[in-house]
């Protein structure tokens, strides 16, 4: 049993990328394997609405690269996330990905295991108030719709630096570190 790390960022070496690396450092510090999985560059299509998944148990039925990733969710104890603010909202690659999530739903409630561990990251140019409201209601909804227990939400400001510049203290690296201890 084991955690997925879900990093969207396209950004070899940005920030929400290094943040979700510290948290499953702290993951494994507690004994959790971790397998780390970059949205970038993988075949994953739109949720298709379908409903084919509302007859089969649960299992997403398109061939992409998605569906082998929701059934590792599925069987997995956490999950760590980690995305960009892009237009005010969730970058497009990540919530394409969630909405697959549509295969977790029942008509009452879900087929995952109630009170996987969840860490977000989320990060943002600038826009702090913004990034904020986005990542609570992003928990709210994994919490609410999933039964995920939050564990961990964490927010970060890269003021449009580059990817691998040293413009990160040790604080929110702490702060994730911690956070996946505790999955
Ligand atoms: C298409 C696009 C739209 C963006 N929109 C916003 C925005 O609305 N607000 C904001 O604060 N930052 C915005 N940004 C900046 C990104 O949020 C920022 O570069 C990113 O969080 C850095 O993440 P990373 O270091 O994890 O790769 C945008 C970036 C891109 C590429």
């Amino acid at each position: 049993m084991s955690i997925i790390a879900i990093i969207s960022s396209p950004r070899t070496g940005g920030f929400g990328g290094r943040l979700a690396m510290r948290a499953a450092e702290g993951a494994r510090g507690s004994g959790r394997e971790v397998e780390v999985i970059r949205l970038n560059g993988l075949n994953i299509r739109q949720c298709q609405n379908c409903e084919a998944c509302r007859n089969n148990g649960g299992h997403c039925v398109l061939g992409d690269d998605a569906a082998p990733i929701l059934e590792k969710i599925r069987s997995s104890e956490g999950l760590i996330v980690s995305g960009q603010i892009r237009f005010a909202r969730i970058d497009g690659a990540l919530k394409t990905f969630m909405d697959r999530f549509y295969s977790f739903m029942t008509d009452r409630s879900t087929v995952l295991d109630r009170g996987k561990k969840l860490v977000t990251i989320l990060t943002a140019g600038a826009d702090e108030t913004n990034v904020e409201k986005e990542s609570a209601e992003f928990e709210r909804m994994l919490n609410q719709y999933f039964l995920f227990e939050p564990v961990g939400r964490i927010t970060y400001l890269s003021y449009l630096m580059p990817a691998d510049s040293d413009f990160i203290d040790e604080t929110p690296l702490m702060e994730a570190y911690e956070a996946g201890k505790r999955m």
